[in-house]
């Protein structure tokens, strides 16, 4: 390689200088997606990807021990500079706080602009060390190791990363794409069901909107899945990722907002709002709201009944809540309704559904009453609940 460039510009001033310049900054960004099944193999598919630049592997104290300081001794074993650090597991680690102490502990570590973070572990970590990397030297590049279901089929993949605020989830955020996101699911064997099922919920929802093929893998295969058997889990990864890649390269930055992904998240949020995040996993809330979703679109004439019975049956199965008296604390429907309702307002007057039509086809409703919600909401096993009944 040279030691010096030469660089000439010559560049022409406009003639007319009261229009105004137009700026423009294009990126396209394409990174890859590997599903293994063991961690010899995550590992030479991360080393590979960071192909001999500094690391600094950045997770929460449950996974350390667990998982993430033998790949630190690996990759140090295999000939890299590696740095690790952990904050405490759960929902609360995921703020400013817990960012402004990543950005000192990196500022210490003197990693430099084009060395690589390692985010592993929950939605917590990978959404907390993607934003931290998206500001530290305005942006450097990180890789992502899901360890639980979520993460893997969800929380991994497109660059949305963000820290909670006080007032909302996910209030300080930003689009940044990671450089590459490696799943190894053998880091599920130490998950509890609990989460599993929840991972699940976020699977089961890309079948329904975009992949009817996914859609009954999940029912051949959850019982497997469940018992996190990784020939099983693979598949299931695989197919969720390939989907959510689809989704997402249709609208990386969500121009649209009338998005099929979002099914189930508008009663979902309300019953995580009132239920609080710490007593109601995000998935088994997607599934609730899935399960009022589809039994809105049933009611509509979209949704065929023995579909309905088909996605309830499926998230029954798996576990999931599919009627409010399945979740895990009790909820009130009329402060899940007014939960709606304040969200009603923020968004100009209109609550967005996503209603399933048939295993890969939705239709985005503005219109959904609020006694279609209350119908499906306290609708029960025995029968159809609601006033008008
Ligand atoms: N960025 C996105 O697109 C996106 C999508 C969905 C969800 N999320 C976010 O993800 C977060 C939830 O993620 P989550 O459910 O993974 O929660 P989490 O990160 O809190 O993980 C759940 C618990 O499991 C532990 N854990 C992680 N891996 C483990 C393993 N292999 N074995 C044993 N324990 C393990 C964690 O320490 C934690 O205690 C939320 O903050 C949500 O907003 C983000
Ligand atoms: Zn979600």
């Amino acid at each position: 390689m040279a030691d010096s460039v030469r660089i000439s510009e010559r560049l022409a001033l406009p003639k007319d200088s009261g229009a105004p310049i137009i700026a423009s900054a294009r990126h396209r960004h394409e990174y890859a997606v590997h599903v293994c099944t063991d961690e010899p193999d995550a590992m030479e598919r991360i080393h590979a990807e960071i192909g001999g630049r500094r690391v600094a592997l950045i997770t929460d104290d449950s996974v350390a021990p667990l998982h993430a300081r033998r790949l630190a001794d690996r990759l140090t074993g295999a000939g890299l500079a590696v740095g690790m650090t952990s904050f405490p597991a759960g929902e609360a680690s995921k703020s400013l706080n817990t960012a402004a102490r990543l950005l000192d502990w990196l500022a210490g570590s003197a990693l430099a602009r084009r060395d690589v973070v390692l985010a592993m572990g929950g939605g917590v970590v990978i959404d907390t060390v993607g934003w931290v990397a998206s500001v530290y030297m305005r942006g450097v590049p990180y890789i992502n190791v899901p360890t639980t279901l979520l993460a893997h089929v969800d929380a991994a993949l497109g660059g949305k990363v963000a820290v909670d605020h006080a007032s909302a989830k996910n209030l300080i955020g930003a689009f940044y794409q990671p450089m590459a996101v490696v799943s190894n699911v053998g880091y599920l064997v130490t998950l509890d069901r609990r989460h599993l099922r929840a991972g699940l919920a976020e699977a089961i929802k890309k079948g329904i909107i975009a992949s009817p093929e996914l859609f009954e893998l999940i029912e051949r295969q959850h019982a497997d899945i469940l018992a996190a058997d990784p020939a099983a889990t693979a598949r299931l990864v695989h197919g969720a990722s390939v989907i959510k890649c689809q989704l997402i390269a249709k609208d990386p930055y969500e121009d649209d907002l009338r998005r099929p992904l979002n099914f189930g998240h508008t009663v979902g949020h309300a019953v995580e709002t009132v239920a609080g995040y710490e007593h109601v996993l995000h998935g088994e809330a997607v599934a609730f709201g899935m399960a009022c979703a589809s039994r809105i679109a049933e009611r509509r004439g979209l949704l065929p009944p023995e579909l309905l019975e088909r996605i309830t049956g499926l998230l029954g199965e798996v576990g999931l809540p599919v009627f409010l008296t399945d979740l895990p604390v009790r909820i009130d429907p009329a402060e899940t309704l007014r939960a709606l309702g304040q969200i009603r307002k923020i968004r100009d007057g209109h609550l967005r559904f996503v209603l399933p039509v048939g295993l890969g086809e939705t239709v985005i409703a503005d219109d959904v009453t609020d006694e279609e919600i209350r119908a499906a909401l306290t609708a029960t096993a025995e029968g159809p609940g609601g006033t008008d009944d």
